[in-house]
């Protein structure tokens, strides 16, 4: 699709992008969060989450620099994993913000426009309506409500062009449980059709348009931290199904959040994390609890062969990055994510590089920094610009742990 999307709109310089989505996070974010507070069960009372407004995140706070800082020099020594790569400066150029800010949001573009959607505003508060910015005039410039059913994020999201297809995800706040209703929104109307719901729910399952089918790959399932590796498919044109699901050949890594893109043919599903953040057993809020998370950097590829070959990994593991990549001039280009828990504080890592795969030497490269990290960015590319906007970011440039859930939207000029 990227590739079909390329051919559509050349008037846009070749690129394409069709980005996506990302849902992202929430876990994440939730494990930022949350665990920011840490693996140990000791700490894990400390998952007051939402950061800014909340004083009793002070005195937290102050711990977690503390010992932050105490690590900096093990830091150092530590593999490169956990600490920035080398990469040039670009110069960011702030944008206006979207209307709310969102952790686990997902996107697509279409044309000129980035459509927005859902996402945590906090870890009590999720959205249901869509946002849209114009890259043409810069501005955001529309916003409608989501069906009631639909999920709220870890959605599995793809777009034609025009239909964009909304693949099962999590309903409801905090890690509360998944919806297997899937639905379809005609972006040219704003209307949302129904859609086959998907065999089974899932959580951030990867998602592409591939040969006329609709693929999902991988997620959560339904305890939203069991990794699933199903892989099935329907035939689908203009927004309707025109079979029903069937089953493919199983993803061999399965997990969430992964950036997955259709480019020359290929269907690829990239990085992502085996494990996500649970509802505590018993808790009326479905207060979400860490458990383990591994993070990885493989990339999967299936060609006209229907097997699953693996590529180059990524510069680093990394997770969180469903919205967070275009495609433009024959490479995918990803923005920050998560990589693994430090292994000495115990704190998740944002990352802010951008990523470039070139997609005819398998190649891949650091072309930038974002002006922080940030997970659950979702990306867009318009004019030669790189767009990026919401998520988690970090804590400041010394401090790589989740920090605010942001609305902003930053571009750069991208040269490769
Ligand atoms: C880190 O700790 C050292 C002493 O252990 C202190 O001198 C320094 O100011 C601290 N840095 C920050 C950023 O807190
Ligand atoms: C986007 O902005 C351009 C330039 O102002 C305008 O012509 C176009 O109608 C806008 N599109 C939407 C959907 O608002
Ligand atoms: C990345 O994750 C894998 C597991 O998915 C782990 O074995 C590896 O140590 C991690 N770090 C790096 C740098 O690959
Ligand atoms: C992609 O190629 C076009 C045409 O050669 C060029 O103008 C544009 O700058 C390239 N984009 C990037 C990101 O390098």
């Amino acid at each position: 699709m990227a590739n079909k999307l390329d051919h559509h709109h050349h008037h846009c310089p070749r690129l394409m992008l069709v980005l996506y989505f990302t849902s992202v996070l929430v876990i994440g974010s939730v494990a930022a969060f949350l665990c920011l507070c840490s693996s140990k069960p000791s700490l894990s009372s400390v998952s007051s989450f939402w950061i800014p407004q909340n004083p009793p995140e002070i005195h937290i706070q102050k711990q977690r620099s503390k010992q932050w800082n105490d690590t900096k020099d093990v830091r150092l020594l530590l593999s490169a994993t956990y600490a920035d790569l080398p990469a040039t400066e670009l110069q960011w150029e702030q944008m206006p913000s979207a209307p709310v800010p969102r952790l686990d949001g997902y996107s697509v573009q279409i044309k000129n426009l980035l459509y927005v959607f859902s996402g945590y505003g906090s870890l009590d508060y999720v959205h249901s309506h869509v946002d849209v910015f114009n890259f043409t005039d810069n501005k955001w410039c529309d916003r409608f409500d989501t069906p009631k059913e639909m999920a709220n994020s870890h959605l599995g999201i793809v777009t034609d062009g025009r239909f964009v297809y909304v693949v099962s995800g999590q309903f409801g706040p905090q890690c509360r449980g998944p919806t297997s209703r899937s639905f379809v929104l005609d972006s040219f109307t704003k209307t949302w059709l129904q859609f086959p719901s998907l065999p089974a729910p899932r959580y951030a399952p990867a998602t592409q348009i591939w040969r006329g089918r609709l693929h999902v790959m991988g997620g959560s399932k339904e305890n939203r931290n069991a990794i699933a590796y199903d892989h099935w498919s329907i035939a689908i044109k203009d927004g309707k199904a025109l079979d029903e699901w069937q089953e493919e050949v199983p993803i061999p890594r399965g997990g969430p959040h992964r950036a997955c893109v259709v480019a020359n043919d290929k269907l690829l599903v990239i990085g992502g994390q085996e494990g996500d953040f649970m509802a505590k057993p018993n808790s009326p809020i479905f207060k979400c609890s860490r458990r383990r998370e591994i993070f990885n950097g493989e990339v999967y590829m299936m060609d006209e062969e229907m097997k699953w070959k693996m590529l180059p990994l990524m510069p680093k593991n990394n997770s969180h990055i469903e919205s967070a990549w275009i495609i433009v001039n024959n490479s995918i280009v990803i923005v920050g994510g998560t990589t693994d828990w430090h292994p000495v504080t115990k704190r998740l890592v944002l990352v802010g590089e951008i990523f470039r795969f070139q997609l005819d030497t398998l190649r891949w490269s650091v072309i930038g920094r974002l002006p922080y990290r940030v997970k659950t960015a979702m990306a867009g590319y318009w004019n030669g610009y790189l767009y990026f906007t919401s998520g988690q970011r970090d804590r400041g440039p010394d401090n790589p742990q989740p920090g605010k859930v942001i609305g902003e939207m930053w571009r750069t000029k991208l040269k490769f």
